[in-house]
């Protein structure tokens, strides 16, 4: 992808909250850092972003947190990344990672992924380098959801545009699910900045995506069959996810999520630099994986 047609080159990930579904596991640790098959859980949404072309990521996790995303990911040179960090001194809301992240944002667009989203399907990568290259509002994806309960879910008109947007609706209008990747103009921090808190207390992102969606200047894109998304909030999802992503490494051979193989695909590091990376997972099985990927170029 062309850097000169991409108009989105910054994202947050968000992995504060609270983790509470996941408890005791989240005594261990942060949610996002718990593993998701061989890998911690916040790759996955790391390399979507990645895949997309952001290079430029704050991470916004809890002040009791922060350090162990730091400590993971350093500055991102290793990956050609920049990544710095940002608390959130309280998880109230999705919608505070743009009033937290204002400085870093600096008048720019700007995507936002959930640290605990996966979504994994052929051609995502294609449909997020469409959504960074878009000009203005906002876009969103949809994906099929027998939960609509438990999600925000967007109500679609023939046209499929965004004519009504709920958040855990008890009687839903819909059944598709906006997942936990989002993609927005500079006006995003303003509009959060003007949100009041939910009556669960939080800042809510369906509120931004409304607020895009009554300027008419929300696109949704309709994931199809063949897309396979999890919130890995609970140890029905982290297992789900896990199951999936052995399946599919296991059959094709190929490792999915992985940030040294996304950064030297996307042209982020050369191969010098991948040979360090190589040199570091040491006599790994990963370590292993990475070298098969150099021998493939
Ligand atoms: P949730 O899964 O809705 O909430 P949670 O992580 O606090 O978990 P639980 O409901 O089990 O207590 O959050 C979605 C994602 O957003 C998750 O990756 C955590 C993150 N998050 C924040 O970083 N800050 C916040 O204020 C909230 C609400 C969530």
């Amino acid at each position: 992808m062309s850097a000169d047609t991409q108009v989105i080159k910054k994202g947050i990930l968000l992995a504060g909250g609270s983790g509470s579904r996941l408890y005791p596991l989240t005594q261990v640790t942060n949610k996002h850092l718990l593993p998701i098959f061989n890998k911690p859980m916040i790759y996955y949404p790391l390399t979507a972003l990645m895949l997309g072309g952001v290079r430029e990521i704050l991470i916004i996790s809890s002040p009791h947190d922060i350090g162990k995303f730091k400590a993971l990911f350093g500055d991102g040179s290793d990956w050609g990344m920049g990544f710095s960090y940002a608390e959130q001194a309280a998880p109230e809301g999705l919608a505070q990672a743009f009033i937290i992240g204002e400085k870093f944002i600096d008048g720019d667009s700007v995507c936002l992924n959930l640290g605990d989203h996966i979504l994994i399907g052929d051609g995502l990568p294609e449909r997020i380098q469409k959504a960074t290259r878009r000009k203005g509002g906002a876009s969103i994806f949809g994906h099929h959801t027998s939960m609509p309960e438990r999600s925000g879910i967007v109500v679609l008109d023939k046209q499929g545009c965004a004519v009504d947007l709920e958040e855990k609706p008890q009687k839903p209008k819909s059944n598709i699910a906006v997942t936990g990747l989002y993609f927005y103009d500079a006006n995003v921090v303003e509009i959060a900045k003007g949100l009041k808190p939910s009556l669960r207390g939080e800042l809510e992102i369906t509120d931004i995506n409304k607020a895009y969606m009554e300027r008419g200047d929300l696109n949704v894109d309709l994931l199809g069959r063949g897309y396979a998304w999890f919130d890995g909030g609970t140890p029905e999802t982290m297992s789900a996810a896990s199951q999936y992503v052995e399946l599919i490494e296991t059959v094709q051979g190929i490792r999915i999520a992985c940030p040294e193989e996304v950064a030297l695909r996307m042209g982020f590091i050369d191969e010098t630099q991948f040979g360090k990376l190589i040199d570091k997972a040491g006599g790994s099985p990963y370590g292993a994986y990475l070298s098969s990927v150099l021998d493939d170029m």
